[in-house]
């Protein structure tokens, strides 16, 4: 049989597959991918994308639904969904960077295979009903999936995926979801401005258990505040089937009805394309170094498939930096993927993002110093009717070195790239402080919280020892 060879295979087309492929075709290497479904994967197809094309519908009936409290009148109140047009909307977006995708790949040269990728032997794989091809270095980036629980009842007629949910033809009156994570929090947001009666199942004692408290706790209470059941510290022990509902049943013997179901309990690793190749992996992931190769050399594995962090824009950089050390010469100056300033958010409206450590964390390590500016007190938030959050920053005491920052409010996800971009750049709380932000924006509230930090904030009344 014919044998393509290259010079770098990449299975997987999602955020570290393509911009792997890319990078290594930009090096001059001759670069093929292959792609089992569509190009863009989990955030293209599944995740980041469409879930933020629903997630503005959704903010947009929340605003509407506050109009009148700005002075515009509306005769007629009633904002209602009308869920395909929606789903409609969020698939043309998704279409549009698929292709991009798709375009992006052919500009740079990368060959493009349509079908299931599988490893066959280090420097080798086949490609289902399309023989086999070999490269010198493999880039195995093939994403992640939702995890699965033991449990009675999942697989019972109702009971949603993150991906089934993105395509409801209608909102259901009552919608249990189970894990009060990102995936959990952000649909609970959409659909309950969609309408459906919401209730957050969570193991752990709080919903967004890996945020800093402070975040969790106001999402917490905004979600409440919208109507949303919370039972956080309680499993679910099985679902049955009631009389026109779904029955959870949990751990504390509280039993929730419901229409549809979501279960949203974290994400595993997609560990299909290693075939039988004996890499190591450890609880659903491939294990990596720092330098994204795996436990075989030459084969590297960037993105969600190693679950150091499940996000896009970590797969951007695990990706490109896998790329760069496949063609390394013999090994020599490879680089590390620094993953310390990774920022995440949370897009619920108000967005909650974060980067560096949580309040817990940093004063495991030390003394901090905590800055916190309410945007109660912003000019900016208050204008545009968004003033309940805060933005919050930790600094070690001895050094005034930026260690978190936390932010619950409009452009949460903007704002935070910023301080990742201080934090990388080693910036501290000192210099932060006396950089003259725009006014009004609500990013002047991470220069007012790092003032704050150091008992200088002119926009707070005075506390103790402020200077
Ligand atoms: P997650 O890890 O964020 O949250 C899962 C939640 O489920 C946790 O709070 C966990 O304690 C809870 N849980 C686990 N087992 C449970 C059980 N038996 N009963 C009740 N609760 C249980 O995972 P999620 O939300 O599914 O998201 C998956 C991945 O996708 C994450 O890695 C996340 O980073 C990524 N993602 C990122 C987004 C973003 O950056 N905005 C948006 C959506 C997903």
């Amino acid at each position: 049989m014919d044998v393509k060879e290259y010079d770098v295979l990449v299975i997987g087309g999602g955020p570290a597959g393509y911009i792997a492929a890319i990078k290594a075709s930009r090096l001059g290497a001759k670069t093929a991918l292959v792609e089992k479904d569509e190009l863009g994967g989990t955030c293209l197809n599944r995740g980041c994308i469409p879930t933020k094309t629903l997630l503005k519908t959704a903010e947009l009936i929340h605003e509407i639904a506050g109009a009148a409290g700005r002075g515009i009148i509306i005769s007629d109140p009633r904002v209602s969904i009308d869920m395909p047009a929606a789903v409609k909307e969020k698939n043309r977006v998704v279409k549009k960077l698929t292709s991009g995708v798709a375009s992006l790949l052919t500009a740079n040269g990368v060959e493009l295979f349509r079908g299931e990728g599988r490893l066959l032997a280090p420097g080798r794989i086949a490609v289902a009903g399309q023989g086999e091809a070999a490269a010198k270095k493999l880039i195995l980036a093939g994403g992640s999936q939702a995890a699965r629980l033991p449990i009675p009842g999942l697989e019972l007629p109702g009971v949603l995926t993150s991906t089934d949910i993105l395509d409801m033809e209608e909102a259901p009156p009552r919608l249990a979801i189970i894990g009060g994570g990102v995936i959990g929090v952000e649909m609970a947001m959409i659909f309950q401005a969609f309408g459906s009666k919401i209730s957050i199942v969570e193991a752990l004692p709080r919903i967004l258990p890996f945020m800093d408290a402070e975040t969790a706790a106001l999402i917490h209470r905004i979600l409440q505040s919208r109507g949303a059941e919370i039972s956080a510290g309680a499993g679910l022990v099985r679902i049955e089937k009631g009389d026109g509902s779904l029955n959870l049943v949990l751990s504390d013997g509280k039993v929730l009805p419901a229409d549809k179901v979501l279960v949203s309990i974290g994400r595993t690793g997609d560990l299909s394309c290693l075939g039988d190749v004996a890499i190591k992996t450890e609880k659903g992931k491939v294990l990596v170094n720092d330098y994204m190769e795996t436990s075989i050399p030459g084969i590297f594995a960037p993105g969600d498939i190693n679950g150091k962090k499940m996000l896009a824009h970590a797969a951007f950089k695990m990706a490109e930096t896998a790329a760069v050390n496949a063609l390394a010469a013999d090994g020599r100056d490879m680089r590390k993927a620094d993953l310390r300033f990774v920022p995440s958010v949370v897009y619920s409206f108000p967005e909650a993002a974060a980067v560096g450590l949580t309040q817990e964390e940093a004063e495991r390590e030390g003394p901090v110093l905590v800055g916190k500016f309410p945007l109660a007190a912003n000019g900016k938030a208050l204008a545009v009717g968004d003033a309940g959050g805060f933005v919050k920053v930790l600094a070690d005491k001895k050094y005034g070195a930026i260690l978190g920052v936390h932010i619950v409010g409009p452009g949460a996800a903007e704002i935070i790239n910023e301080a990742a971009s201080l934090m990388a750049m080693e910036i501290t709380v000192h210099e932060l402080a006396e950089i003259t932000h725009g006014h009004p924006t609500v990013s002047e509230a991470l220069m007012e919280a790092a003032a704050d930090c150091l008992g200088r904030c002119l926009h707070l009344p005075p506390k103790k020892g402020d200077r």
